[in-house]
């Protein structure tokens, strides 16, 4: 119980000092502390992600998650690495280290993710949503193909959405969605190889349906959506298993 205390007053004073701070990662993190402690919205967060992204300098970026070491660990676990869990090494938040590691360790608190995730050829993340999560992924490497359905209402076993994006990443691209907007999202690997950079904070407050024990991904039967819309359709429900037998037909 103290520690959670001691935790929210470190949180609440580190975004005090973030919000406001002229480097674009910080003023992001800031804002994600915003949304977490529910004085912004879910909008206007994932608003400042796509920001964050347009304006984002790659090169600085690399240097500052020592990419060459980063990038090594995606490709030998084979999927992500998480670059806060990494540079904290574990450490408690009070013991001695490097100023980005220990903001980023606090932030983990605050369910605030940044990652490397990695598709070889052919590899997919299956089409599903979340329930009080604002995510977006930037291509650092390789090519990409994404999509996104943008749901105008959630049933209890299906949802009622529209194919809204359907591009292939090139270095430097990037999407963002939140419970709101385009929330269903579906990748593919193209290149041999290809890195994103996962932007994700999840347990926001959240008007979607519960779900019962909907923890992570909910996930969907987008077989019957082909292409984009301005047309929903019915949506049910899929097990990963079904969601991953779906194939993803790229249109050119
Ligand atoms: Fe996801």
């Amino acid at each position: 119980m103290v520690k959670k205390t001691l935790v929210a007053i470190l949180l609440r004073a580190l975004r005090h000092g973030l919000k406001n701070n002229h480097d674009p990662l910080d003023a992001l993190l800031g804002h994600a502390l915003g949304a977490y402690f529910g004085v912004i919205s879910q909008a206007r967060l994932r608003d400042e992600l796509a920001r964050y992204y347009s304006e984002l300098s790659i090169p600085d970026l690399l240097e500052c998650i020592d990419y060459p070491a980063a990038k090594a660990r995606v490709v030998t676990d084979g999927y992500k690495t998480d670059l806060v869990d990494h540079k904290s090494a574990g450490k408690p938040i009070w013991m001695p280290q490097p100023v980005w590691d220990k903001k980023l360790a606090l932030l983990r608190h605050a369910r605030v993710r940044l990652d490397l995730l990695t598709l070889s050829e052919g590899a997919s993340i299956p089409p599903h949503l979340h329930r009080g999560v604002v995510s977006g992924f930037m291509l650092l490497e390789g090519r990409a193909a994404i999509r996104h359905y943008d749901i105008s209402r959630y049933n209890r076993d299906s949802v009622l959405a529209r194919m809204t994006v359907d591009e292939v990443l090139e270095p430097g691209q990037y999407t963002v969605n939140s419970d709101a907007k385009d929330n269903v999202h579906w990748l593919l690997g193209v290149a041999d190889r290809s890195i994103l950079y996962r932007f994700n904070i999840t347990g926001l407050p959240s008007e979607l349906p519960e779900y019962g024990d909907l923890a992570g991904r909910l996930y969907i039967d987008t077989s019957p959506i082909s292409a984009p819309s301005e047309q929903p359709v019915k949506l049910r429900f899929a097990t990963e298993e079904e969601a991953r037998a779906i194939t993803f037909e790229r249109r050119s």
